[in-house]
């Protein structure tokens, strides 16, 4: 050790400290702007979310006007109406407001603020991210294959899983419109081994136009698009690679950009 006196000492010790108080500051100041990012892509999933919605609702809600309209018909007529007849109406109204209330159950499930590691199965996880999206799906005719021969069960944070879901199906979304892709298609690939479990999400819209690929993950990288914030996919790594301990990887295939999420079955270190 290099001849230092005391004085020396307690001045680089007290150096020391203020260095390592500057970079505590810093490392909280960074996970403060991490958290309203991350509370950000929520609130974009949140208006994706409410539109999809509404779309969803107007179906049942016609339907439902629908049901009751010849027995409005007949009790205005003062025809009878047979007992039946208005059987089958309460019947149509139960399995319609069930199924209303099962899409606001998923909606609120998904912005339950509990984050809690968990065991999850997977598949219900896709349906939940398709649900909420399944009504811009349609609009636009984009057509979502789902190949998978087991359902695994994945330990982690399950609201946050599907966040980064809905970040990549809808930016596969986006570049299947702007590119206007004939046969507009996503394909949901599961693959499990020993430990991990290996989700393949490929769309046909012809690819990532960024160098170096990476790029895409960078926080407000955004390229092409009008409103982007460029949040999405920074937002979708930290999740996976910093809260599950998995990976999300992007290549480019010769359909389109294939993003890679592998996550564990067991271990969180
Ligand atoms: N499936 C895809 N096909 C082509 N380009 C893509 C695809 N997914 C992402 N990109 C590119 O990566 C960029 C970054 O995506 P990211 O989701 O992080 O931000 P964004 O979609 O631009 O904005 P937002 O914060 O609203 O999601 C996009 O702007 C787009 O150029
Ligand atoms: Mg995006």
């Amino acid at each position: 050790m290099p001849n230092i006196d005391k004085k020396d000492f307690f001045e680089l010790l007290k150096k020391n400290k203020e260095l390592q108080d500057i970079i505590q500051k810093e490392i909280e100041k960074n996970r403060q702007k991490d958290e309203i990012l991350f509370a950000q892509n929520k609130m974009a999933a949140l208006g994706e979310m409410l539109n999809n919605i509404s779309h969803q609702w107007r179906q049942p809600l016609m339907e439902l006007s629908s049901v009751f309209i010849p027995i409005e018909a007949k009790v205005n007529l003062g025809v009878n109406i047979e007992l039946e007849e208005i059987k089958e109406a309460i019947q149509s109204l139960n399995q319609i407001t069930k199924y209303m209330s099962s899409t606001i159950d998923d909606f609120r499930n998904f912005f339950a603020t509990n984050k809690e590691i968990e065991n999850f199965k997977l598949l219900e996880q896709i349906n939940i991210a398709y649900k909420l999206m399944s009504a811009s799906f349609k609009a636009n005719n984009i057509l979502l294959e789902i190949i998978v021969s087991k359902n695994p069960t994945i330990i982690g944070y399950k609201n946050e899983y599907t966040q980064v879901l809905i970040n990549i199906l809808n930016n596969a979304k986006d570049a299947l419109i702007q590119k206007k892709v004939p046969n507009p298609k996503i394909i949901i690939r599961i693959k499990e081994n020993e430990d991990e479990i290996i989700l393949d999400i490929e769309d046909n819209a012809g690819g990532i136009e960024v160098f170096p690929i990476e790029d895409v993950f960078k926080p407000f990288f955004t390229y092409g698009k009008k409103n982007g914030t460029g949040i999405g996919l920074f937002m979708s790594k930290l999740i996976i690679e910093n809260s599950m301990n998995g990976k999300l990887t992007v290549t480019n295939t010769n359909l389109g950009a294939n993003f890679k999420i592998i996550t564990y079955k067991t271990i969180i270190k």
